[in-house]
């Protein structure tokens, strides 16, 4: 039987998420959209409450949520801000690899790190000129004694600016291409820079930051994992963070359809509201059947995690129909505001923009596509 009835922990962690991002989120939300600030003071309390770490396991100071939990609590995130939202998530997959493959010492210290206080944690993989294509990656580790030293430039690293530690890939075997990945723990320390913080069209309270690493010695006890097996755990942290973003893409768009099915019963046309007009009743109906539709995408790909079961199929399937949904229901919400919703004094704009980025970060629709393809075409033996 299925049944999409949750637990009363569940509903009761989904009216914290919920009030939280109605209250110190959307407070803040347009003010910091403006100027990219950032929302440190909201990162703060959300730590505080528990609404961040939702994966770290109890035995390293976390929660231990499932992973329907944390679709929940990232789908109010995302109502909220999903600016914010994603700078409140990014915890979430640079921890991943590091309890998907740490030690129990790299576990306890990095990922209690995050849950002692209010910390944070990038995730590097991407670089200039490997983005999709993750085995293009030209960062090197060589090892030297009881150390590896790492060179190489890592972009459009969320949170970058701030974190405190980093899950960074690097080439250990150049040319063993996907094969020749290694992942390590890396600290901020001296040879660390931040080359760049990006000004971005949307989730502009989020920190996206270019962050080098120059000649960076870490301890062979922070490679996770075993050596040149980076790739896999890059892969497998995807199939566990995409179900989070799928979530946070069904708030934005649920965000939009709120808005604009309250504006649609207050604006007036041809002498009655424009939600009499069959015009915009479509609008509405076909937002409504996007929201809802992902929504249970994203459920199944976080479900079949808590089933301990594949879902690398699921995951691109709800990441790709979530993102590309959010997109079409923000750009319909604006439609439905006609000139209005174009200006920035109306909520719908912001969630067009912040819904973009979307479709392109943790994997593009595209790349989404290919492995949804590849999966149907030729699954992978689990
Ligand atoms: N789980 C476990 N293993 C996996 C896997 C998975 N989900 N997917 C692939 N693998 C394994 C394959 O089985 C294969 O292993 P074998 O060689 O032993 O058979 C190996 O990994 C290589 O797989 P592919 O041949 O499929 O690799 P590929 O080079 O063709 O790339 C890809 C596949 C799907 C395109 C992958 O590169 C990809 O997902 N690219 C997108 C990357 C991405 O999402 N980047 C976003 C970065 S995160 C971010 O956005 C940062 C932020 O701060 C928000």
């Amino acid at each position: 039987m299925v049944d999409f009835t949750l637990t009363d922990e569940q509903k009761d962690l989904r009216e914290m998420a919920h009030n939280f991002a109605d209250k110190e989120m959307r407070s803040v939300a347009w003010e910091y959209d403006k100027d990219g600030t950032w929302p440190q003071d909201v990162i703060d309390k959300a730590w505080e409450v528990g609404l961040m770490n939702t994966h770290i396991p109890e035995e390293y100071g976390g929660p231990g949520l499932d992973y329907l939990s944390g679709c929940l609590i990232e789908e109010e995130l995302g109502w909220g801000c999903s600016g914010i939202g994603t700078s409140l998530a990014c915890n979430g997959l640079a921890a991943a690899p590091v309890v998907l493959g740490g030690s129990e010492e790299t576990k306890k210290k990095y990922l209690g790190m995050l849950t002692e206080s209010a910390k944070l944690a990038s995730f590097c993989l991407t670089e200039p000129d490997a983005g999709s294509d993750v085995a293009g990656m030209k960062t090197r580790a060589v090892k030297k004694g009881d150390k590896y030293v790492i060179n190489g430039s890592k972009c459009f690293i969320t949170n970058g600016q701030y974190a405190d530690w980093f899950t960074v890939y690097a080439k250990t075997d150049p040319e063993a291409g996907s094969k020749g990945i290694s992942a390590f723990v890396v600290d901020k320390t001296d040879g660390v820079t931040i080359d760049k913080k990006e000004d971005k069209m949307g989730q502009r309270a989020s920190n996206t930051a270019t962050v080098s690493f120059n000649d960076v010695e870490v301890p062979a006890e922070n490679l996770i994992g075993e050596e040149n097996h980076g790739f896999k755990l890059a892969m497998m942290t995807l199939d566990r963070t995409r179900p989070g973003v799928a979530a946070m893409a069904v708030g934005i768009a649920r965000a939009a359809f709120e808005a604009a099915v309250e504006y649609s019963k207050e604006r007036q046309q041809f002498g009655v509201p424009i939600a009499m007009h069959q015009a915009i009743q479509f609008l509405i109906a076909d937002m409504a059947v996007k929201v809802d539709a992902a929504r249970l995408l994203t459920w199944h790909s976080g479900v079949q995690l808590d089933q301990g079961l594949s879902n690398t199929l699921t995951s691109s399937e709800a990441k790709r129909f979530a993102a590309d949904s959010a997109m079409e229901v923000t750009t319909d919400a604006v439609q439905v505001y006609g000139g209005y919703g174009f200006i920035k004094e109306y909520p719908v704009e912001k969630f067009m923009r912040d819904a973009k980025i979307m479709q392109l970060y943790e994997g593009t629709s595209q790349i989404q596509r290919m492995v949804i393809a590849r999966e149907v075409l030729l699954p992978r033996a689990v």
